[in-house]
């Protein structure tokens, strides 16, 4: 029988450092009623000096791993959503293996912008499914703002930094993630896009900062996101023969509150069953819906049983859903010597994954 992939853990992290909509209306020219018009936002988390995704990151999957009750040596693979690493070489997830000490992971970071976390999902039930791995911690983290043009309005009001996280394990009884369905259209790359950083446009020399930043067409975006994600959880939800009355509750990409309630509009769900916390974190890219899982679960939205529909879309681009029955945390089977057994036999069949 296939091992069914369930969330064990999760956790978030957000710097200190908070921008207000008022700190922005003595930067640029804007206003706090514009952006809580346009957007629903009200204020953002910005990393300070030395803080950047890996760190953040790290903060986030202890959180995750002390709720799952499993440590970091236990992890079988370690994965960062994320478009914000702190270098090129070597990937956020080395950097964050090292800071939680999970010795024997694979490593690797998963590049879907906005989109991060639900492929992100989509990769670990797929690990757990192939037996490839029973411990998984799938991060998603982003330093926005580091590549943000603080001269342009339509763009740097609309971002923030954090980082949430999820331990996703193995169970042979317990339901966990349903399925997912993921999107992607390269020929709309220019809608949200950084030029500079990647191998063609590698400027070693001379100033060149304006093509590491951000550019984005929002309204493309807008009209391009609303469809495409609601498309998406139709698309889960016929696949396991559920209905939008089934879904307890839809976390969606945090990325504009109109665009959020247009995607829960076209769905037919009402307002009550769609989690919204734009308003304090602004959009945090693939990190948005971690962190606002998290909030949900904190504050009992979600109980054991609840089918939990979450969608995302972002640069690329990219876009998908993944629906989660969440099981509510420790495994049943979670007990020391049977996660053991469970990981000696998994290192038989696949010594590749364990570098010891
Ligand atoms: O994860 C995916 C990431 N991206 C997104 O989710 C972005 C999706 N798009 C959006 O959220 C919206 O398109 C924005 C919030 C970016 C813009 O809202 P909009 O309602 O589409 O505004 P608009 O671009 O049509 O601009 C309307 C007006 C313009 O002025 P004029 O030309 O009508 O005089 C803009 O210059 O609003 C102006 N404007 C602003 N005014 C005050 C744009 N940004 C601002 C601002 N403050 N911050």
């Amino acid at each position: 029988m296939t091992a069914s992939a369930v969330i064990t853990g999760w956790g978030f992290y957000v710097p200190r450092s908070v921008l207000t909509n008022r700190d922005l209306e003595s930067r640029i020219d804007t206003t706090d009623a514009w952006i809580v018009e346009r957007t629903g936002i009200r204020e953002r988390h910005i990393v300070s000096d030395g803080e950047a995704t890996a760190s953040m990151a790290a903060n986030a999957a202890r959180a995750a791993l002390d709720r799952a009750g499993i440590a970091a040596g236990d992890l079988d693979a370690v994965m960062v959503a994320t478009t914000t690493a702190d270098h090129l070489v070597p990937t956020a997830a080395c950097l964050v293996q090292e800071q939680i000490g999970a010795r024997r992971a694979a490593v690797f970071d998963l590049g879907a912008a906005c989109a991060g976390f639900v492929y992100g999902i989509a990769v670990a039930k797929g690990l757990i499914a192939s037996g490839a791995a029973r411990g998984v911690l799938l991060v998603a983290a982003e330093t926005i703002s580091r590549f943000i043009d603080w001269s342009d309005r339509s763009t740097c009001v609309l971002f923030g930094d954090g980082a949430g996280a999820v331990v996703i394990e193995a169970s042979d009884g317990r339901p966990g993630i349903r399925g997912t369905v993921l999107r992607g259209d390269g020929t709309k790359r220019h809608a949200l896009w950084v030029e500079g950083g990647g191998s063609l446009m590698v400027h070693l020399d001379g100033p060149s900062g304006q093509m590491y930043r951000l550019r984005m067409d929002g309204q493309d975006v807008f009209k391009l996101a609303v469809p495409s994600m609601a498309r998406a959880c139709e698309e889960v939800l016929a696949a396991e023969g559920l209905r939008i009355g089934d879904v307890t509750l839809l976390v969606p990409h945090q990325a504009n509150l109109r665009i959020i309630e247009a995607v829960g509009k076209r769905l037919g769900i009402d307002r009550a069953r769609v989690f919204v916390n734009i308003e304090r974190y602004g959009n945090t890219s693939a990190a948005s819906i971690p962190i606002a899982l998290c909030e949900a679960v904190d504050q009992g939205r979600v109980r054991p049983g609840d089918l939990v529909l979450m969608c995302a879309f972002g640069g690329g681009m990219t876009w998908g859903a993944a629906l989660v029955e969440w099981s509510g945390g420790v495994l049943a089977t979670g007990a020391p010597g049977l996660r053991d057994r469970a990981r000696s036999q998994l290192r038989r069949s696949h010594g590749a994954l364990d570098p010891r």
